[in-house]
């Protein structure tokens, strides 16, 4: 026997130390991975399955098809990838749930998803537990050095999984919206209190030239990037979001019918959609009424506008005589102010009335509540190159004809929002919590 040297004492000690962190480390990822999942489920517990099979519209997807692809993505590009051995139970499925990703294979037609009544929603959840348990395994079972391959993909994952879970609800909204009955997705908690929000302040930022982009410190998505430098000239930003009751004298005062507030493609889509007013919105009795995901109720005046395009965005800031703010105002207004406001964790599913006082004169809402759309053009900053590859397809072919939106909305987690986050969606697209907050160029 080999005697035993402090040499040999220091090494197994190390080694337990590198195991020991490597276990913490996977564990820490492990129920990261497992909290998101579960939300996902949670989100969909009060559904019954046959809401899980209804597509509205070719831009929503059945609640079931967001089950299976959040988990058919772990399975291709992480299961497929690094468990050795891994036989997909049901092949086919790779066809079903692959949404866009051209370089994973051939895909099912997006605007037939409602067409699919197999796999039920039971086996879809089977399939999802199916998948965590290898996900359980491989990330029980990696060490440090598998576990730095792996990580940036599952936590990529897990994002995703996240952007599907505000997809899951506003997608929910539009499958009950077409039901007379209007379901409710889930019961309002506490009172809707009427209240009077304070007018709105503009907070003055002087010109400057910022960074803008994300840092590289913790996560972020690739259209973060590069950072890069930006002139920021002098402008001002409203303290808070539009309400209904701004929203509703323009409405009265001909919003909708009054081209000169409007964009040419704006006020062609307005005709040929014969819109009066945001989405979801309906006039009973001469009074309007919306509806959210807790029912049926009538237009409260302090909410925050949500479901408009960004033409209607654009048309009202024009009839107030401001202007949208700019991707990189709202970033720079943005980039000392702390993740807060009203998320997809309150689980109230609806933007609240800002509650700051006249006299706070800071930016309230600026995170949760609603996107709020920005003037700038979805485009790659300076420098930015798609990755290869099938997650190479996650942004950067979506940059041609949509808007930058900034903030997250009562949809979004509030681990999932950041101050360079980019989302971005076509001009017309009303389905999402999309609000809007003026800014103006100096006088
Ligand atoms: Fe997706």
């Amino acid at each position: 026997m080999s005697p035993i040297t402090a040499a040999a004492i220091d090494e197994t000690t190390a080694d337990q130390t590198r195991l020991r962190a490597s276990v913490s480390h996977s564990q820490r990822l492990l129920a990261r991975f497992r909290q998101v999942r579960d939300f996902t489920t949670h989100l969909c517990e009060e559904l019954e399955p046959e809401d899980c099979v209804v597509q509205s519209m070719p831009d929503v997807s059945p609640t079931k098809w967001h089950l299976a692809h959040t988990t058919w993505f772990f399975e291709t590009f992480v299961l497929k990838k690094w468990t050795p051995r891994y036989r997909p139970e049901i092949p086919q499925y790779a066809y079903l749930f692959n949404s866009y990703y051209n370089a994973a294979g051939d895909m099912h037609r997006r605007d037939l998803r409602g067409l699919i009544s197999r796999p039920t929603v039971e086996e879809t959840h089977r399939y999802r537990s199916s998948i965590d348990s290898y996900i359980d395994n491989l990330l029980s079972g990696a060490d440090e050095k598998l576990l730095a391959e792996i990580e940036p993909i599952i936590t990529l994952g897990i994002n995703h999984e996240q952007q599907h879970q505000e997809l899951l609800l506003t997608d929910i909204k539009h499958v009950l919206a077409q039901n007379p009955l209007y379901p409710v997705f889930r019961e309002r908690k506490g009172d809707l209190e009427t209240s009077k929000v304070s007018p709105q302040d503009f907070v003055e930022f002087e010109e400057t030239t910022v960074q803008i982009g994300h840092d590289g410190n913790g996560f972020s998505y690739d259209n973060e990037g590069p950072r890069h430098p930006a002139l920021v000239p002098h402008f001002s930003l409203a303290s808070r979001v539009v309400t209904n009751g701004e929203y509703l004298e323009f409405m009265e005062a001909g919003g909708y019918t009054r081209p000169e507030f409007w964009l040419s493609l704006g006020w062609t889509t307005v005709n040929e959609q014969r819109w009066q007013a945001p989405l979801y919105w309906m006039k009973r009795d001469g009074a309007w009424w919306n509806l959210t995901l807790s029912g049926f109720r009538s237009v409260e005046e302090s909410e925050p506008v949500t479901h408009v395009s960004y033409f209607e965005a654009d048309a009202f800031a024009n009839w107030s005589g401001a202007r949208l703010p700019t991707e990189f105002e709202w970033e720079h207004a943005a980039t000392d102010l702390s993740i807060e406001g009203n998320f997809v964790e309150s689980e109230q599913f609806h933007p609240q009335a800002s509650s700051a006082s006249a006299h706070d004169r800071h930016l309230d809402q600026m995170f949760g509540d609603v996107w709020e759309w920005t003037r700038s053009g979805y485009a790659p900053y300076p420098g930015y190159r798609a990755a290869p590859g099938a997650l190479g397809e996650y942004n950067g072919k979506f940059m041609c004809n949509q808007y930058v939106l900034r903030g997250g909305s009562c949809a979004t987690s509030c681990t999932h929002i950041r101050q360079t986050y980019r989302n971005f969606f076509p001009p017309e697209k009303r389905w999402q919590f999309t609000g809007i907050r003026l800014a103006h160029d100096p006088s």
